[in-house]
């Protein structure tokens, strides 16, 4: 597993308005908007392109394309819907499919609840989006799930990542397939309910109000 964690001063900004707990959703839902966009240009850097020839106005000329098939992006419901269009606006070709994973907050388990994926995902290179790497559960489940189709490599794109979290994922994949974590900020615990520290509170939450 490769971990990237994205260094600028325009992520540090907008990560400081972020973690405040007296950012209104309104604002925090435009923060993660802008914030997946800066993460996904890193995320995208290997993405696979083709050459394709193209007449400009002056002359003929050999370019670059994303190749087919195209990349898939899978938001981590509920509270990676909130990175969805951050993403799409910078991969505007990609499929889009759905995982709806939830931690039952008293056993700590993952149950998925909805999934919206073609049963093939031979070669296919697979992002997925979810704001918070905590325990890491969520997104060790996603990622089997998606390796087990076919998919050729994944990438997570999350806002905050725990150390807990990444070592599990480290655990459970390994070298065994081309995993990326893509990430703005490592933290530096969990508590004792498995929030990240200092993190930034409960991501669903904060992006649409408290539901249950
Ligand atoms: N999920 C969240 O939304 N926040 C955390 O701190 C951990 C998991």
């Amino acid at each position: 597993m490769r971990l990237h964690v994205a260094n600028h001063p325009l992520i540090d900004h907008k990560l400081s308005v972020l973690r405040d707990e007296t950012t209104p959703s309104a604002v925090f839902r435009q923060l993660v908007d802008e914030l997946v966009t800066l993460l996904a240009y890193e995320a995208t850097r290997d993405v696979r392109t083709e050459e394709v020839e193209i007449k400009t106005p002056i002359t003929t000329t050999t370019c670059r394309r994303l190749a087919e098939p195209r990349p898939i992006v899978v938001p981590i419901l509920r509270a990676g819907l909130g990175m969805l269009e951050g993403m799409t606006r910078l991969l505007p070709t990609a499929e889009v499919g759905f995982l709806g994973m939830r931690r039952d907050d008293d056993t700590l388990e993952i149950e998925t609840y909805a999934n919206r994926l073609p049963d093939d995902l031979d070669g296919r290179q697979v992002f997925v989006i979810d704001p918070m790497l905590a325990t890491g559960h969520t997104l060790v489940a996603a990622i089997e799930y998606l390796l087990d189709r076919g998919a050729s490599d994944v990438t997570a794109l999350c806002l905050i990542a725990a150390p807990e979290g990444l070592k599990a994922l480290e655990e459970a994949v390994g070298d065994r397939a081309n995993v990326t974590v893509v990430t703005a900020a490592e933290d530096d615990h969990l508590n004792e309910r498995s929030y990240i520290v200092p993190g930034l509170g409960d991501a669903g939450d904060r992006l649409y109000g408290i539901v249950d």
